[in-house]
C-alpha cells in the first residue's frame, strides 16, 4: 500500500485530537497509568461493551486491587466475580497472567511487547494497548473500531479494502500515531470509531474527516 499523503496524515492527527478534546469519553481507566489496571480494563473490553465494563472494572479492582491480590485468589472466586461478563476463559487467563508476572517478572507485569505477548490472552492488540496506555509508548493499537475508521477514511469502498490483511492496517496505524501523543491519539481513535464512525448510522455530516475521507458522504 502507498503511504498516505503527509498532509493528510497531519490533518487526520490534528482533527482527531481536537475531536477527542470535545467528544472523548470520561472512562475510569483513563484516570490511571497503572499497568495492572490497564490490563484488567483491556481484557474486559476485548469482548464486552464499555457500558457493561465500567461497573465491573470498579468492582473487580475493589476486590483485587493489585496483581498480587489477584494472583493469591482462588481462580474459581475470580470466575464468579467475572460471571456477568460471560462465562469464559478471560478471568482464567487474567489470573494466569497475574501468577506468571509474580513467578517470572518479579511481581510486575512486563513492559515489553514479546514478554506481554507470551502471556495467555495477550495478542498484538492487548500488548499494544498496555504499552500505549500504561507506558505512554507511541505504538499503534488496532481493534475492530479502529480498523473500520482507517478502512473508511483511507481506503474507501474499493473492493480490495475488504480483503486487505491485518498487516496493512497495523502498518497504517503505526504511520498515523503522532510522536509524543500516542496515548491520546489511540484513545481518541477508539472513541471516534465507537461513537461517530460507528458501523451503522455514522455521523458523516458532522465528521471532522469529511474533507479527505475516502468514504464520505457515507458508507
Ligand atoms: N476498547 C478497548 N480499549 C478501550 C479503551 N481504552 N477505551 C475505550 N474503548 C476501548
Amino acid at each position: 500500500m502507498r503511504a498516505p499523503d503527509r498532509h493528510v496524515v497531519r490533518l487526520f492527527q490534528q482533527r482527531l485530537l481536537r475531536w477527542y478534546g470535545e467528544h472523548g469519553r470520561d472512562l475510569p481507566w483513563r484516570k490511571t497509568r497503572h499497568p495492572y489496571r490497564i490490563l484488567v480494563s483491556e481484557i474486559m473490553l476485548q469482548q464486552t461493551q464499555v457500558e457493561r465494563v465500567v461497573p465491573k472494572y470498579r468492582q473487580f479492582l475493589r476486590r483485587y486491587p493489585t496483581l498480587r491480590r489477584l494472583a493469591a485468589a482462588p481462580v474459581d472466586e475470580v470466575k464468579r466475580l467475572w460471571y456477568p461478563l460471560g462465562y469464559n476463559i478471560r478471568p482464567v487467563r487474567l489470573h494466569t497472567i497475574a501468577r506468571e508476572s509474580i513467578a517470572r517478572y518479579g511481581g510486575r507485569l512486563p513492559d515489553e511487547d514479546a514478554a506481554l505477548r507470551s502471556m495467555p490472552g495477550i495478542g498484538r492488540y492487548t500488548a499494544g494497548a498496555i504499552l500505549a496506555f500504561a507506558h505512554e509508548r507511541d505504538v499503534p493499537v488496532l481493534d475492530t473500531n479502529v480498523r473500520r475508521v482507517l478502512s473508511r477514511v483511507f481506503f474507501g469502498r474499493r473492493r480490495t479494502a475488504r480483503v486487505r490483511g491485518d498487516r496493512v492496517y497495523w502498518d497504517l496505524a503505526a504511520t498515523l500515531v503522532p510522536r509524543g501523543r500516542g496515548y491520546d491519539f489511540n484513545q481518541a481513535l477508539m472513541d471516534f470509531g465507537a461513537t461517530w464512525c460507528r458501523p451503522r448510522n455514522p455521523l458523516c455530516p458532522r465528521c471532522p474527516m469529511k474533507a479527505f475521507c475516502a468514504t464520505y458522504p457515507g458508507p
